[in-house]
C-alpha cells in the first residue's frame, strides 16, 4: 500500500513548461498540468471574455412596438417577419420559428415519426439536444465517430452504423463547418433515411454554395445567446420537403390546426396530432428581427476574426504544436475558432495560462457516448470512438464575438505563442 502510494507520487509529475512536457511524455510519465509562473502578467489589462452577446440596432424599438401593439403571444407580425426573412435568406419555402434550437430538433424528431426500436445516427461529439430530441420519442441514438479535420460526423463510418432499424441521420455542422453532405445524402437515399441537419451553429455557413440547414429534409437552427445571431433563447426549423410542412404547423401549435384557423381556412381549430408549445412570444421575435437586419455584417466580421486567428496561429500549426480550425472546401460563418493541442495536460495548462493573461478560453463537449444518459439511452456504432475521445480532451475554443477587436485577437495569439515558445 505504502509502496504504491510513493510510486504514484513519483509518477505524477507537475510540469514547468511545454518543453518539459515533450521530454517527459516520451518517458511515458503521468503528466499533470503545468506550473503557471506568469500569473498576473496582464493584471492591469482589459479582460477578454469567451463570448459577448451583441445588441445590434433596433432591438428596443421593435420590442416597444410589440408592447404598444399588445400582441405578445406567438405567431404575431414579428414572428411572421422573421420567418419571411429566413425563408428568403435560406431559399426555402417553409420555416418555423421556435423558442430554441432544441425545440426545432424536437419538432424534427416528431416529424420523422421515429419511435421505440428505431435508431437515429448522431455524432457523439455534439450537444445533448441532438440526441435528447429523439430519445424523447423512444428512439435509440447510435453514436458515430467524427473526422479529425472538421470534427464532424465521419461519413466514411456511416454505412457501417446503418442497420435495418435506422430511420434518421443527423449531421451536426460543428462550429459552422459543413459536414460532407453529398456522401451523407447518397447514403441516406440508398437506405431510405431522413436527413435532419443540426445547424444550430451553422446559420450563414455554406456547403457548395448551399446554406447549411437547407440540404437535408429538415434543418434546425439556434439563436441562443451564444450563437452569431441571437434572441436570448430562440431557434428555427427549416423544411426542405413540403410533405412535412402542414404537420410541422400542427406539432408547433400544441397538436392543433390553429394556423389553418388563423389563415381563415377552417371555422374552428381542434386537436389533430401530437405536438407541443414551440412558438416564441412576440418580444423574442421582435429582438430576433432586429438582429436579422445586421446578420450579414455580423457574419462578415466573425469571418474576418476567424481568418485573423488562422493567419496568426498558422505558424504554430505548421510547427506541429497545435492544429487549428480550417474551413477547406466550404464557407464558414465564423461561429467558433477551435484548436487542438497534443494532450489534455497541455490543454488544461493553456487554458490556465490564457486565464492568467485575462483571456477566457474554454473546452467543449464531454462525448455523449461516455455521458451517463448517452450510455443509458444510446449505443456506439463501433467498440470505441477514438477520434471523439481524443478530440474532447485536446480541444480548446478561443474568444470569438462580434465586438472582439483585432488587437485583442493579436493579444490572444501572442499569448498562445508565448506559451509554446
Ligand atoms: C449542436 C447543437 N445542437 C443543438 C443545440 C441546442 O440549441 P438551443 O440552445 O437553442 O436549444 C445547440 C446549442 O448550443 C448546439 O450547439
Amino acid at each position: 500500500m505504502k509502496n504504491n502510494a510513493s510510486k504514484n507520487q513519483k509518477m505524477n509529475v507537475k510540469l514547468k513548461n511545454f518543453t518539459e512536457f515533450k521530454i517527459l511524455k516520451n518517458k511515458n510519465i503521468n503528466l499533470l498540468n503545468f506550473n503557471n509562473n506568469d500569473k498576473n502578467t496582464y493584471k492591469n489589462i482589459r479582460p477578454i471574455p469567451f463570448g459577448k452577446p451583441a445588441i445590434l440596432g433596433r432591438e428596443l424599438q421593435f420590442i416597444s412596438e410589440v408592447l404598444e401593439s399588445k400582441q405578445l403571444s406567438g405567431d404575431g407580425p414579428f414572428s411572421k417577419r422573421c420567418e419571411a426573412w429566413l425563408q428568403k435568406e435560406l431559399g426555402v419555402q417553409h420555416t418555423f420559428l421556435t423558442h430554441s434550437g432544441t425545440a426545432a430538433l424536437e419538432m424534427a424528431a416528431m416529424l420523422s415519426k421515429v419511435g421505440p426500436g428505431d435508431e437515429v445516427i448522431v455524432p457523439s461529439f455534439t450537444f445533448s439536444s441532438t440526441a435528447t430530441a429523439f430519445v424523447l420519442r423512444g428512439a435509440t441514438p447510435v453514436f458515430v465517430d467524427i473526422r479529425s479535420d472538421t470534427l464532424n460526423i465521419d461519413e466514411k463510418k456511416l454505412e457501417n452504423a446503418i442497420t435495418p432499424r435506422t430511420r434518421v441521420v443527423v449531421p451536426v455542422h460543428y462550429a459552422g463547418h459543413a459536414c460532407e453532405m453529398d456522401t451523407i445524402l447518397q447514403l441516406a437515399n440508398a437506405h431510405d433515411l431522413l436527413v435532419i441537419e443540426d445547424a444550430a451553429q451553422a446559420h450563414q455557413s455554406f456547403y457548395k454554395n448551399r446554406p447549411l440547414g437547407t440540404i437535408g429534409h429538415m434543418g434546425c437552427f439556434s439563436f441562443h445567446e451564444t450563437k452569431n445571431i441571437i434572441s436570448g433563447e430562440g431557434g428555427a426549423l427549416s423544411i426542405n420537403d413540403p410533405q412535412f410542412a402542414e404537420r410541422a404547423a400542427i406539432i408547433r401549435e400544441k397538436g392543433t390546426d390553429r394556423s389553418r384557423f388563423f389563415r381563415g381556412e377552417i371555422d374552428k381549430y381542434t386537436w389533430q396530432d401530437i405536438g407541443s408549445s414551440y412558438c416564441p412570444g412576440e418580444v423574442i421575435s421582435a429582438f430576433l428581427m432586429a438582429q436579422f437586419e445586421y446578420a450579414d455584417q455580423v457574419t462578415k466580421r466573425r469571418r474576418e476574426l476567424y481568418e485573423l486567428y488562422q493567419m496568426g496561429l498558422m505558424g504554430l500549426d505548421k510547427k506541429g504544436h497545435i492544429t487549428i480550425s480550417k474551413a477547406e472546401g466550404f464557407t464558414v460563418n465564423g461561429h467558433m475558432f477551435w484548436l487542438l493541442v497534443e494532450a489534455e495536460p497541455v490543454r488544461n495548462s493553456l487554458i490556465a495560462h490564457l486565464n492568467n493573461n485575462a483571456i477566457k478560453s474554454v473546452f467543449h463537449y464531454v462525448p455523449l457516448h461516455s455521458s451517463p444518459a448517452g450510455r443509458h439511452y444510446g449505443r456506439t456504432s463501433e467498440e470505441t470512438l477514438p477520434v471523439t475521445d481524443s478530440v474532447s480532451t485536446r480541444l480548446l475554443r478561443l474568444p470569438l464575438y462580434f465586438g472582439l477587436e483585432n488587437d485583442e485577437v493579436e493579444r490572444i495569439v501572442d499569448s498562445i505563442y508565448r506559451f509554446f515558445e
